[in-house]
């Protein structure tokens, strides 16, 4: 069993170097993914005879200090893989070759449900697609929340919490229910809730989903701010070709599997064709 503080130890090292290096982290003689999967697949099943096979078989690496684009068409496995990856939920283990799934160097498919908690709790932020803000709680309240779950508690979780709404141009906001929100500014709460433990690695499903191409540009901005200045690890997904193209790297999806780098690109992805294409912030 894994010592979460372990793994914040391997992982501090990592933004260290990232730091300097952006891009891979180096230990002894070899370059560590921050994140990287081996034969994920994922299925989900409907009654006996009805399953669906999310993902089949996905390898994939997030070098320390990347921000990624994650396209694909609707279906094709992008937030499932997200979800694995955000350690949400675990790898299908009943068939296949083993799968295998490595956080800062530290193995997790066999970690138990704590421990996986505890990690995501402290070193990821999650903007879930469809927000997940608690309903009764004030936008102040869901950002404190991942504070909560973090162990920062009182009068610091409030300010880190305001700061974090500041930070998304919402603090006249900080009193509002979700329901008292538009769907723009509950994706900026969400993302609020993901920045606020200034964690290493964000996984945001369509962050800008629901913005106009203004605030969207903003919210990139604010990404690639906090990827440049703390080396911050960030997987997004977008179904916008500009936001893919404002990353540093595309991963393309298609059903339930990784396209090879080289593959074709379809006419609607062309602006996001290139392997490694310049920023915008
Ligand atoms: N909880 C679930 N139960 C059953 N099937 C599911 C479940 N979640 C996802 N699926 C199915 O798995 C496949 C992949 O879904 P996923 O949500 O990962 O796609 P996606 O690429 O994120 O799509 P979108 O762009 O529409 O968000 C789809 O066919 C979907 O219907
Ligand atoms: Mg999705």
């Amino acid at each position: 069993m894994t010592d979460v503080t372990d793994v914040t130890v391997t992982a501090t090292a990592t933004t260290q170097t990232t730091a300097t290096t952006r891009g891979s982290t180096t230990t002894g003689d070899r370059t560590m993914p921050l994140l990287e999967g081996r034969n994920l697949r994922k299925t989900y099943r409907l009654g006996r005879t009805n399953t669906v096979n999310a993902l089949r078989g996905v390898d994939v690496a997030i070098e320390a200090g990347e921000m990624v684009a994650i396209i694909g068409p609707s279906g094709s496995g992008k937030s499932t893989l997200m979800h694995l990856l955000g350690l949400l939920h675990g790898p299908d283990l009943n068939h296949g070759p083993r799968p295998e799934l490595s956080f800062a160097g530290q193995p997790m498919v066999d970690l138990g449900e704590g421990e996986r908690t505890r990690i995501r709790a402290r070193e990821m932020g999650f903007v879930f697609q469809d927000f997940n803000l608690v309903p009764t709680l004030t936008a102040l309240e869901n950002v404190g929340l991942a504070c909560d779950y973090a162990g920062v508690r009182g009068e610091p979780a409030r300010q880190a919490a305001l700061a974090a709404l500041a930070l998304v141009g919402l603090e006249e906001r900080a009193g509002h229910r979700p329901a008292e929100l538009s769907g723009g500014e509950q994706q900026r709460v969400a993302l609020a809730r993901s920045l606020v433990n200034r964690p290493r690695l964000i996984l945001a499903d369509e962050p800008t989903g629901n913005l106009d191409s203004e605030r969207s540009a903003e919210i990139l901005a604010l990404l690639r701010r906090s990827n440049l200045a703390e080396g911050q690890t960030i997987v997004l997904v977008t179904h916008d070709a500009e936001v893919a193209a404002a990353c540093d790297r595309v991963i393309r999806m298609r059903d339930g599997r990784i396209q090879p780098a080289a593959s074709p690109v379809p006419a609607a992805e062309t602006l996001v064709a290139g392997d490694r294409l310049l920023a915008t912030a």
